[in-house]
């Protein structure tokens, strides 16, 4: 099997599903920002503070390299990954990769419910979060639609049950 990596706006899911994938399929399971921070020892927050968004794109670059080498494996990467240097062309050549796509409503829904620290949200009333996400997420559809598959959660009855959305996946995904 090549490789899955999965990408998509933050709150769309990449990690719970990736991970469900990857228990049922048995393969290893990478997050993306859970590499960063062991390889870094930092959090993503902590290198945001002490580097800036230009330092953990840099890191983040270079660290995709390092996941997308690995073989059959499920890699979800954060919701900027796709969006900078050539990083999507470099997955789309690495494997099989897949845009978890949801609407601008259902991602804020999520992200509200969320407990993560996410340092491009911080600081910002909930009006500000919404119009954020609608205009980031304009910006970034451009690189997200360039994946393999395409995905949209908003297909699934309830995305919140897991299995479904899994088996919906495998099937899209043919595996
Ligand atoms: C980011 C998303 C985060 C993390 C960082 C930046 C983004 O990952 O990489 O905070 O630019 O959208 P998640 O999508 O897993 O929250």
């Amino acid at each position: 099997m090549k490789s899955i990596i999965i990408i998509g706006y933050m709150g769309a899911g990449k990690t719970t599903v990736g991970k469900a994938l990857a228990k049922e399929l048995g393969v290893m399971f990478y997050d993306l920002d859970w590499y960063i921070e062991s390889r870094m020892r930092k959090t993503v927050k902590q290198i945001f503070d002490e580097m800036g968004e230009k330092g953990f794109r840099q890191i983040e670059h270079n660290m995709l390299h390092e996941v997308a080498e690995f073989e059959n494996v499920i890699v979800s990467c954060g919701g900027g990954t796709p969006c900078f240097f050539d990083n999507i062309d470099y997955m789309n050549q690495c494997g099989e990769t897949v845009y978890l796509k949801a609407s601008a409503e259902t991602l804020y829904e999520h992200l509200k419910m969320g407990k993560g620290v996410r340092p491009l949200l911080l600081n910002k009333t909930p009006e500000e979060v919404q119009v954020f996400i609608r205009e980031q997420l304009k910006q970034r559809e451009p690189f997200y639609s360039k994946a393999k598959h395409i995905f949209d959660i908003s297909v699934m009855d309830d995305f919140d049950k897991i299995n479904d959305t899994v088996q919906q996946l495998r099937k899209q995904l043919g595996i």
